[in-house]
């Protein structure tokens, strides 16, 4: 039954596939579609060079920026608020035009937002949202509730929870509360996950499945590992099985999967992921991770990089959502990307097919 299901998913990822191909060679248009610039500074302040994901971003919005006529002004901030904030002041006291913002914690800006606003250099919040702060013009990101949802119902098909009784035991490690992106994921993934819950077909042992009991402060992938270790000695030591181990992202599934290579001899649960970052490829390729939710920073840069164009041209900017990003001010309008499941049967045509990584990487 697993392998029918996987069938089915593969068949469906491969339909997404089709469709993100063409939203990538749509990215030509969006490239098309860009405002050429005549060499304005964009300040872009990434959170860390710790995560893949994140020089990855950097290095997208740097080519496609300088690609397209400005002069980029790219920062990473150590995952340090202060950091962060005097980096920002200094972009927007050196002339920045605009501000592209992957926030560390949402909420922590405040300041530098504000002077922002003073100065009218307008402010992009990018794959995180920027809270509390009216000076926040737009947010692009991927669909964060569907990256939930998506590891959700990988979990109920691998399952097959609507046809077999279980239960299986059910383990849940989530992200940093100071990221909002991180409780979009973890109750996009409930809201599939809760009912067989409440029917008992999944079953969690250590009894930690709120948010606040879940979370893992900074993504960290140390943190993550030792709750993990934990969790397993106190529950799985006497051979109980653990089924399935919901992770919000990669670097959370590495701690969890170290835990499991050290402590665990059971039978090796389905782990869920997101970024696919290398080290977790690898691992997908081992059969130490089922699955990662792909979202290609390319198709996200690009579009950022249109937004960028947009606003300062003063043109009509691309949203395709007006309602859901609240960010205790005002509802930010929005442009969402979308995310797909990668797993051992897709990810060939996924990652290497599209030229996102090389073979030799994955090796
Ligand atoms: C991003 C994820 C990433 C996590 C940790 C989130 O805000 O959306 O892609 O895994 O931060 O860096």
């Amino acid at each position: 039954m697993r392998k029918t299901m996987c069938r089915i998913l593969a068949a469906a990822s491969v339909a997404v596939l089709a469709m993100s191909t063409m939203a990538f060679a749509g990215e030509t248009e969006a490239e098309a579609d860009v405002i050429q610039g005549n060499g304005q500074k964009i300040g872009v302040s990434m959170p860390t060079k710790d995560l893949q994901r994140w020089n990855q971003d950097g290095d997208n919005m740097q080519k496609m920026l300088e690609d397209a006529g400005y002069t980029v002004d790219l920062q990473y901030a150590s995952n340090d608020v202060q950091t962060q904030l005097s980096q920002i002041e200094n972009m927007i006291s050196s002339g920045d035009e605009i501000l592209v913002i992957a926030a560390i914690e949402g909420s922590s800006l405040g300041e530098a937002l504000t002077m922002a606003a003073e100065n009218e250099i307008p402010v992009i919040a990018y794959d995180r949202l920027l809270m509390q702060s009216d000076a926040v013009s737009y947010y692009a990101t991927f669909d964060n509730y569907m990256v939930g949802t998506v590891q959700g119902n990988y979990i109920v098909d691998t399952l097959d929870l609507d046809n077999v009784d279980g239960p299986f035991n059910l383990e849940c490690t989530a992200g940093d509360p100071g990221d909002n992106n991180a409780g979009y994921f973890f109750s996009g993934a409930m809201d599939v996950l809760q009912p067989y819950i409440d029917s008992g077909k999944l079953v969690v042992p250590s009894g930690q499945v709120a948010f606040d009991d879940v979370a893992t402060p900074t993504w960290a992938t140390e943190t993550a590992q030792s709750r993990a270790e934990n969790i397993l000695s106190s529950n799985y030591s006497d051979g109980t099985n653990v089924d399935v181990w919901l992770c919000s992202n990669d670097s959370t599934a590495l701690g969890v999967e170290n835990a499991l290579a050290a402590n665990y001899t059971g039978t090796y649960p389905i782990v869920t992921g997101q970024d696919c970052d290398i080290e977790n490829v690898k691992n997908m390729i081992a059969g130490k991770q089922a699955m990662s939710v792909f979202k290609d920073t390319r198709t996200l840069a690009a579009q950022v990089v249109k937004m960028v164009g947009q606003v300062l041209n003063g043109v009509e900017v691309d949203v395709n959502d007006t309602e859901t990003y609240d960010n205790g001010v005002k509802v930010v309008p929005s442009y969402l990307c979308e995310p797909v499941f990668a797993d051992v049967n897709n990810y060939t045509e996924l990652l290497i097919d599209s030229g996102y990584y090389t073979e030799d990487q994955l090796k």
